[in-house]
């Protein structure tokens, strides 16, 4: 089976190829940031601007680059949401189309099962169930996975989500964005110990995050250190510490609290070699095994959206013929998929 899947919720066009024998067999994604760059962040209207221009040319692209022909897809897998509405329309725009014209079906995916799902298209996937650490430019979440549609939230962000306070932080810092990468750069040139941030919210029950006070606190400690040479990298280091910090306390009380051995981090900050460092260590404490997707598979892809599409397709999902995209979608409202669906 030959799968299509077509990822536009935000500011990467994605688009690849999932053989259901031989595993994604293209995939090319075409990267906005430089459109956003000099704003700071995500403009929506320009993104859907972009969207337009790249999904048609980046889909003959990806099946060229596998020899495929349109007529060979089984299925056309799309990000229903969450995202930015007009950047989600576009790609739902063109994969119903397609599929419509090629009577093929075309499957709605929630992006954070697409980032959820993506470690298991490793050669050596995480066993179910397990623990997700979910964190991406817009959510952070611990999520207890039962099976395909089987997910209990144990934990989110009362307020922003990891990769926006990095990427907060990198702004305060003068680096560019996504700030991701960039301050994970300048953290490996800083001093440990010379500054100490805040790990929000550990010292109490429960398994959510807040990143919002450790935003001020990174302002603060930027003002009034300004003029200081390598207090930047400093400052990088002690921020980049106390997110790892925080992550490993959480999930070292999620894996205990559920009992699960296995943990999958995924989402753009999963990316981040700090967080993967003490993730590592923690794993070892523990005797339970981390997993992640493959590099490029972290942040936004067509990959892993047409994974996700297959794994739907493959429990008996049906093709709904209205459709519908959505900002803002709960993760558990997801259900298993349902062969009554069809
Ligand atoms: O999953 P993603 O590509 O898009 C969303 O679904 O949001 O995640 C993008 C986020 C950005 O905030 C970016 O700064 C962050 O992931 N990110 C990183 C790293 N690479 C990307 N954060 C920390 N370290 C990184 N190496
Ligand atoms: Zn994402």
């Amino acid at each position: 089976m030959l799968i299509l899947g077509i990822e536009t919720s935000c500011d990467e066009t994605g688009v690849a190829l999932y053989d259901s024998d031989r595993g994604i067999v293209a995939h090319e994604v075409y990267s906005q940031v430089e459109i956003h760059a000099e704003y700071g962040g995500v403009v929506p209207e320009l993104a859907s601007r972009d969207h337009i221009r790249k999904t048609l040319p980046l889909i003959r692209q990806t099946l060229a680059a596998a020899s495929v022909a349109l007529t060979d897809l089984d299925a056309i897998a799309y990000t229903a949401g969450p995202g930015l509405v007009g950047a989600l329309l576009v790609g739902t725009s063109v994969a119903r189309s397609l599929a419509f014209a090629l009577d093929v079906p075309a499957l709605p995916v929630h992006h954070m099962e697409g980032h959820l799902l993506s470690p298991l298209l490793d050669d050596n996937p995480a066993p179910m169930p397990f623990l997700a650490l979910l964190v991406s430019g817009g959510h952070t979440m611990l999520v207890d996975v039962r099976g395909i549609g089987q997910y209990t939230i144990l934990g989110e962000s009362l307020d922003d989500a990891a990769g926006e306070a990095f990427d907060k932080a990198a702004k305060m810092l003068g680096l560019g964005y996504p700030g991701g990468p960039a301050i994970e750069r300048l953290a490996e040139e800083g001093k440990p110990g010379r500054f100490r941030f805040p790990r929000p919210m550990t010292n109490r029950p429960g398994l959510d995050f807040s990143f919002s006070g450790l935003k001020t606190f990174t302002l603060n400690t930027v003002e009034a250190h300004r003029n200081e040479p390598g207090a930047g990298a400093d400052i990088a280091h002690a921020f980049v510490d106390a997110v790892v910090d925080t992550f490993v306390i959480k999930c070292t009380r999620a894996l205990k609290q559920t009992g699960l051995k296995a943990l999958v981090v995924s989402g753009g900050v999963s990316a981040n070699k700090q967080l993967r460092a003490g993730l590592a260590t923690m794993a070892d404490k523990l005797g339970v095994t981390v997993h992640y997707p493959r590099f490029e598979f972290c942040t936004d892809n067509g990959a892993m959206i047409a994974y996700a599409g297959y794994c739907r397709l493959q429990g008996g999902a049906g093709a709904p013929l209205g459709y519908n995209v959505r900002a803002r979608w709960p993760i558990d409202e997801l259900a298993a998929p349902d062969p009554i669906d069809r």
